[in-house]
């Protein structure tokens, strides 16, 4: 608690107590107030089409089995035996209608009932009853745009109310065609030294650091005019921990460069007739470029196609997660998406657009995975541990019109006319500080 009113304290001058980046205590509150609490995403639809098809994932730090079942369902279940706790499934994704546990051999359904124990009869005689045996299933499972959530609150916001605007914000990135995205692989996977809070963060509207971070992709012809560019974003708070920076390229490069810059024959393939007014504006003259889902979902949509020097790449689309592993650990987990409707060969395009950029050696990627290693090792600091981060950029110094909501804006939440600020931080960590103290609440409208 102690802890807390120090955060609440330093946000309310544009601060943040370094030690939560690497902090014990913190994290344990984190996995149970966090994680425990709000819908996390585990997995895409497209990711198990077929019954049997299954795919292990995390709601924190608990390992997950999400599975279609024979009834075509997804179940996510908890990937511990009920007996002693060993991990039933092993392995990262297949197809099967059961999971055997590798210690004692009890066996369950792909919907989670305990179906065999060996040598039931000769040793438990009739004491006990499988149905009271089966693995713990997650309260509530959810998805939108193909998109699974599950929550292990037995009661709370839906996921549509949890969502709010930014499943509004989800239909402008995977609902121009009536048959979406899907992904293009398996998700990625590689561990950083890093605080997932920090990915969040960043996805949530860092735009400062592309100029000097990133600046390198700019002088080698992989993005042009970074430095410039990030200045003339929007910014977009919808409330709930959810973010996403919207980039005016119209303005930049002119009519032809809308829907993020696909080529007209990808372009005219979709349908903007389930969208709103506003959004239609936003997909074809300054659609969001990143976004964070609170708590730990991500996202990146290149506002132009990806470049080698003269080659034109693809469009990339990354969803990411942050997974929280300890403290001071995460693993990213990557996946690139495309359109369903897209070829093999513009799948292939697009996957190697996106790991190219962001991928593991993605030059997007490194930049801002050896960055994110300091923060922990400060937490550490005997030195550095009771000092604050500076969280003001873009508050002190812009105009106060951009600080203020766009009333023009007729979408949910509040739009700003810059994203070049750090005001879609502080609002996510009062987010996180929120729900550290009282679990996740619907909340429309932005946190004061
Ligand atoms: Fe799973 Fe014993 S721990 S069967």
């Amino acid at each position: 608690a102690a802890t807390l009113e120090r955060v609440e304290q330093a946000l309310d001058n544009d601060r943040l107590p370094v030690e939560i980046f690497n902090d014990e205590a913190v994290f344990k509150a984190e996995m149970d107030q966090i994680f425990g609490t709000c819908w996390v995403f585990l997995a895409h639809e497209s990711e198990i089409p077929k019954a049997g098809d299954f795919v292990q994932r995390r709601i924190g730090v608990d390992p997950v089995i999400v599975t279609r079942d024979g009834k075509g369902e997804v179940n996510v279940l908890s990937n511990y035996c009920r007996h002693r706790g060993t991990q039933v499934c092993q392995t990262d994704a297949g197809n099967s209608r059961f999971f055997k546990c590798p210690y004692h051999g009890w066996t369950y359904s792909n919907d989670g009932d305990l179906v065999g124990t060996p040598n039931k009869h000769g040793a438990y005689a009739e004491n006990l009853d499988p149905k009271e045996w089966g693995l713990y299933r997650a309260p509530r499972v959810d998805s939108r745009f193909g998109f699974i959530f599950a929550s292990l609150a037995a009661e709370g916001p839906t996921l549509d109310e949890y969502l709010g605007g930014a499943g509004w914000m989800l239909q402008m990135m995977v609902g121009l065609h009536p048959d979406g995205m899907r992904v293009a692989g398996p998700p990625e996977r590689y561990k950083l030294k890093a605080n997932w809070k920090t990915g969040s963060e960043n996805f949530a509207g860092d735009t400062y650091h592309v100029g000097t971070l990133h600046y390198s992709n700019e002088e080698i012809g992989i993005a042009p005019d970074l430095k410039s560019n990030v200045e003339v974003t929007r910014s977009y708070d919808f409330g709930n921990g959810h973010y996403t920076i919207g980039f005016p390229f119209v303005e930049l490069a002119g009519p032809f460069a809308a829907f993020w810059g696909y080529d007209p024959e990808t372009a005219a393939k979709f349908d903007l007739s389930g969208l709103d007014e506003t959004q239609r504006h936003m997909v074809e003259n300054e659609p969001p470029i990143v976004g964070t889902i609170f708590p730990n979902l991500s996202f990146l949509r290149s506002p132009v196609p990806v470049r080698i020097g003269e080659m034109e790449m693809a469009v990339v689309t990354t969803f990411r997660q942050w997974q929280p592993v300890g403290p001071g650990e995460m693993e990213l987990w990557n996946w690139q998406f495309v359109w369903t409707f897209q070829d093999e060969q513009q799948a292939l395009d697009a996957y190697v657009a996106g790991q190219f950029t962001f991928g593991s050696a993605g030059t997007f990627e490194v930049d801002d995975t050896v960055a994110w290693e300091g923060a922990p090792k400060a937490a550490k600091s005997p030195w550095m541990r009771r000092q604050e981060m500076e969280f003001s950029f873009g508050q002190a110094h812009m105009s106060p019109v951009n600080r203020e909501a766009d009333p023009t804006y007729k979408g949910p939440g509040i739009k700003r006319p810059t994203g070049f600020g750090e005001h879609n931080q502080i609002s996510f960590y009062r987010h996180w500080v929120n729900t550290l103290r009282h679990g996740t609440q619907a909340t429309s409208v932005q946190e004061g």
